[in-house]
């Protein structure tokens, strides 16, 4: 097979992960993944959905060894990980789970450089990983770095794990369901943050979630399985949005989509010059890392057709509520029946006849840019 190439940009050490033809029967006789095969890209975020008993949790413990496959291989930077010390391999992998796992009796800071401290890192360099991660995903280690767990608010405690995942320097980073335990406010922030974070680090990461907003939110590809660990589709958030290879995908990934992928598609392409004449100062506005979806919303909640774009607060252009709905420049309204906004967006972006083209699903989501600007 061949190499898997690197997305652009990934991070340092970020590994390729290559899953082939993997299935996993329990003891009892429950198939719980049949045959899966699937790669993720170094430094690209992959996002496993599906319903409940799929089998995503299984194929995240496939991936660093918790569970042994009972077919296929799995191939971590080209290399089989059953030929590696299961130990060695998952302290090279991080695991964040939904409870995230802390040490109670730890404190935070103690629980962020279990791996440091379990390589022999030295006390203070330990110490010192574990401060700048905890700056990293947003909290003060001065205020937070002696408290312990309980001390801690769940999305703190959520941050913590994720802090304490990258304290390893993974090449890998593994998240089954890593916000779901958090109100959908602090959700928002969390993965907000964490877009940030990823930006940054870009490691490979696979993250489990039910949630197809997270899902699309955060996927550089998403794959939806069916039961059994089926592979319905693995694809960027916006062609799962506008173009689902089946009828099972469209309707589990809703049939509000349409406004979904708005939340996918980059307001700068439909970014209207300032023609002097806008009453700027009555208009809402939103800046220009965020999404279509964002200048809908503020639309509606300003009850205006067209709202300011600003970059570092300062009105650069506007886009209008026409520009959303209907391309003016008279394109096809709709390649795929029934997702008129995606037509709207893709003519928008000048892409309209490649609506796979990565840019459109690269550009930056509302508070926080999927990735670095070029
Ligand atoms: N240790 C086990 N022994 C037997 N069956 C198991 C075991 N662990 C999981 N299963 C079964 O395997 C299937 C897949 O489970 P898995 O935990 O991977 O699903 P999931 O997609 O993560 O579900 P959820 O979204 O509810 O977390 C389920 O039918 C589950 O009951
Ligand atoms: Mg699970």
């Amino acid at each position: 097979m061949d190499a898997t190439p690197d997305s652009p940009g990934a991070g340092h050490g970020a590994a390729p992960i290559t899953v082939e033809h993997v299935g996993k029967v329990y003891p009892d006789g429950t198939v719980a993944v049949g045959d899966l095969s699937l790669e993720v890209r170094a430094g690209e975020l992959a996002v496993l959905i599906g319903p409940s008993g799929c089998g995503k949790s299984t194929v995240l413990r496939m991936l660093n060894r918790l569970v042994e496959p009972s077919k296929g291989r799995i191939l971590l930077d080209g290399q089989d990980i059953a030929e590696r010390d299961p130990v060695e391999l998952r302290r090279r992998i991080g695991y964040v789970i939904q409870d995230v796992g802390l040490f109670p009796h730890q404190t935070i800071r103690t629980n962020v450089g279990t791996v440091p401290r379990l390589r022999g890192a030295d006390r203070k360099q330990i110490r010192a990983r574990a401060d700048e991660l905890l700056e990293m995903v947003g909290l003060d280690p001065a205020r937070h770095g002696d408290r312990y767990p309980h001390e801690l608010s769940g999305g703190q405690r959520q941050r913590v794990g994720v802090a304490r995942a990258l304290a390893a320097d993974p090449v890998v980073l593994l998240m089954d369901e890593p916000f779901s335990a958090v109100d959908p406010i602090v959700r928002g922030r969390l993965q907000e943050e964490f877009l940030r974070l990823q930006a940054a680090v870009r490691k490979t990461i696979v993250l489990v979630t039910h949630d197809i907003d997270e899902a699309v939110r955060l996927g550089d590809r998403i794959a939806v399985l069916a039961e059994g660990g089926r592979l319905l589709q693995y694809a960027p958030p916006a062609e799962v949005l506008s173009a689902p290879a089946s009828e099972a995908v469209a309707r589990f990934v809703g049939a509000d989509r349409g406004i979904r992928r708005l939340a996918v598609t980059r307001l700068r392409d439909a970014l209207r010059p300032l023609a002097g004449t806008e009453d700027i100062e009555r208009l809402p506005s939103v800046a220009d890392s965020g999404t279509m979806y964002d200048a809908l919303a503020a639309m509606l909640t300003g009850d205006a057709l067209n709202v300011v774009v600003t970059t570092d607060g300062q009105p650069i252009g506007t886009v209008s509520r026409s520009a959303i709905f209907a391309p003016p420049d008279g394109q096809p309204r709709d390649r795929h029946a029934g997702v008129s906004a995606d037509a709207a967006a893709a003519a928008q972006r000048g892409d309209a006849d490649d609506p796979s083209d990565e840019q459109a699903v690269r550009g930056p989501l509302a508070g926080g840019p999927k990735r670095p600007e070029q």
